[in-house]
């Protein structure tokens, strides 16, 4: 959601700005902007839609070397050319672009701003326009910068240039993620590593409320106090292959197909000396101390985590709630005496999730983050990090993070289980490897999970998903898969909740995805499927090698019970997939929505 980049140095800065927003498409945005400063002033070009069409509109002829960049998804004013970032101030002397919210920008208007004619209808624009009229009253543009900053209330992340010093670019951060990176002769800033990996992976991490002044040799990095921090850079432990397509025509199937190495570089990452699986200590040593886990996500993210719960309240007989991080922020239950909070997020920048780690915190209570990304704003305000290891996720849809995060709650829950003397009567090592090659078969069936696509949801207006305990939690999952790519309405049930109400829904040839992996329920989601096939559905069955029955569609071989929601989800991502394929939606970048959504 929204992307910045910027870069100070030597070399023709619009291509390097242009495929660092490439880069960035994955967060999801709905326009794009770049502004290039050179002894001719600065030369500002922005458009509505892809990348691709701002290209068409840049200049090749103009030449410079100091540059901003924006994709932006838009909160405030339509989608247009003209609240497209990067905004100026009224002489035009400044230009900026911003990721955020700025709570305050119309007290701000108001109470600064009065006489200033707005061209946007961006919270943004009051940004440069505040600058510019600090500098009238005789500040610095770095003092400008600063005064302006210290009225801002919200998130930012923020890149500006002054079309009167080409030596210099200004940057900021407040919430909204933002790096440093470090050339030889040239310096840059952007929302993520993989933004600017084309020109280096040497990055420093910015904290909020922090500026930065960069120039093509130095990274000064200063409180709004005018205070200098030192820090140190790291290296982004990123394969620049890791985040192209390769021969695959989508990053969705790349990434489905990815997951059962993922699968197997989780077993080697949290492997310890004797082959098991482990947690670090002081995490199991603060789950063993609460008396209750949160589990907070959105999304995919919190489908994972109530699989999580089942695996960890049944494994390690802890007491697990599981909540949407949007309704936890305004609507916090009562909470254990000695609750423990796990974050689960992908991008771990989500910003409803991190509002309730803003309040946990506040109330002193622990949390850990399970996220795929070290340094993110979630894992860093955590006590403690348990990484995904599943490499940039770059789809929209998210795939084969679900199943990692699934692969670590499932190591946490025995690791737990195994301190509190409840040995698991398996080898998780051996039934995660199972599930790795399943994986595997399952990547290998599309074929089949295509034919399923065509004949059922080639026409339909919607879809129903039911199944029973974890395959409920499966069905949420691939009916959200469905919908957000497909557009094709998609809802999961539980399968004995339809006939209280939805059952009214089916009509004839409705299409119903039913999951039947888990044998204390099999009878019982087949009686749903009958009722449901008596109301004229089209139902779709898959099940898992032993419980099978006539008819069924597609037969998954066989994993652990407790790790069924691991490979069951593979077909329906594969299904959702081929539906929105079919019906010619653009899949890794769905309307409407962004990869990384750092708005609340
Ligand atoms: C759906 C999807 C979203 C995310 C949600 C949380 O495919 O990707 O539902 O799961 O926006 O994002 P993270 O996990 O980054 O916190």
């Amino acid at each position: 959601m929204c992307g910045i980049v910027g870069y100070i140095g030597y070399q023709d800065v619009k291509e390097i700005l242009l495929r660092g927003l490439e880069k960035l498409e994955y967060r999801g945005y709905d326009s794009a902007g770049i502004a290039v400063l050179n002894e001719n002033g600065v030369h500002v070009f922005k458009e509505k839609g892809r990348i691709a069409d701002l290209r068409r509109i840049v200049d090749p002829n103009v030449k410079a070397t100091i540059g901003i960049g924006h994709t932006r998804w838009a909160t405030h004013g339509a989608p247009s050319r003209v609240n497209a970032h990067p905004h100026q101030s009224a002489s035009g002397r400044f230009t900026l672009v911003h990721n955020g919210v700025i709570e305050n920008y119309e007290m701000l208007k108001r109470d600064y701003l009065a006489d200033v004619e707005f061209r946007s209808d961006t919270d943004t624009e009051v940004i440069v326009q505040l600058v510019e009229q600090f500098v009238r009253d005789g500040l610095t543009t770095e003092e400008a910068f600063r005064q302006t900053l210290s009225l801002l209330k919200g998130s930012y992340a923020i890149a500006m240039i002054d079309a009167e010093n080409e030596e210099t670019l200004y940057a900021a951060k407040n919430k909204s993620p933002l790096l440093a990176g470090l050339g030889d002769g040239f310096n840059v800033v952007a929302s993520d590593a993989m933004a600017m990996l084309q020109v280096t992976n040497q990055f420093v991490e910015l904290m909020d409320g922090e500026m930065v002044i960069v120039t093509s040799e130095n990274v000064t990095i200063q409180t709004l106090n005018g205070e200098t921090v030192e820090r140190k850079p790291f290296t982004a432990e990123l394969d620049a292959s890791d985040i192209e397509k390769g021969t695959y025509p989508h990053y969705m199937l790349k990434e489905i197909d990815e997951q059962p190495f993922v699968t197997r570089r989780i077993i080697q990452k949290y492997q310890d000396e004797h082959g098991g699986l482990t947690i670090d200590q002081a995490i199991i040593n603060e789950v063993l101390n609460a008396d209750r886990l949160y589990i907070v996500a959105c999304g995919t993210s919190y489908h994972a985590g109530l699989v999580g719960k089942q695996l960890i309240e049944s494994w390690a007989k802890i007491p697990v709630e599981v909540h949407i991080a949007s309704e936890f922020s305004y609507n916090m239950p009562l909470l254990s005496e000695k609750p423990l909070f796990l974050f689960i997020s992908q991008s771990g920048e989500t910003a409803d999730s991190r509002a309730v780690l803003v309040q946990t915190n506040k109330l002193g209570h622990k949390a850990i983050t399970i996220t795929n990304v070290p340094g993110s704003t979630l894992s860093r305000e955590a006590d403690y990090t348990l990484l995904l290891h599943a490499g940039p996720e770059i789809a929209v849809a998210s795939t084969k993070a679900y199943t990692a995060q699934i692969a670590v709650l499932a190591i946490l829950a025995a690791t737990a289980a195994k301190a509190k003397g409840l040995e698991l009567d398996f080898d998780l090592t051996k039934e995660l490897a199972i599930v790795a090659n399943v994986m595997e078969m399952l990547c290998d069936a599309k074929e089949e999970m295509e034919n399923i696509a065509r004949d059922y949801l080639t026409l339909t207006r919607n879809c129903f998903f039911i199944g029973r305990a974890v395959d409920y939690y499966v069905c949420l999952e691939g009916a959200l898969k469905l919908k957000e790519i497909s557009y094709i309405q998609a809802e999961g049930f539980a399968g004995g909740e339809l006939k209280h109400g939805t059952i009214a829904l089916i009509e004839d040839g409705t299409p119903v995805i039913a999951l039947a992996t888990q044998e204390h329920v099999n009878l019982s989601i087949r009686g749903n499927v009958k009722e449901v096939v008596a109301r004229g559905a089209n139902p779709c069955v898959i099940s898992m090698r032993g419980l099978e029955g006539d008819g069924d569609r597609f037969v998954i071989p066989a994993v652990h019970p407790d790790l069924t929601s691991l490979v069951s989800v593979v077909p329906l991502q594969l299904i959702a997939y081929y539906a929105a394929l079919h019906r010619g939606c653009d899949v890794d970048k769905p309307r409407n929505l962004a990869k990384s959504v750092t708005v609340e």
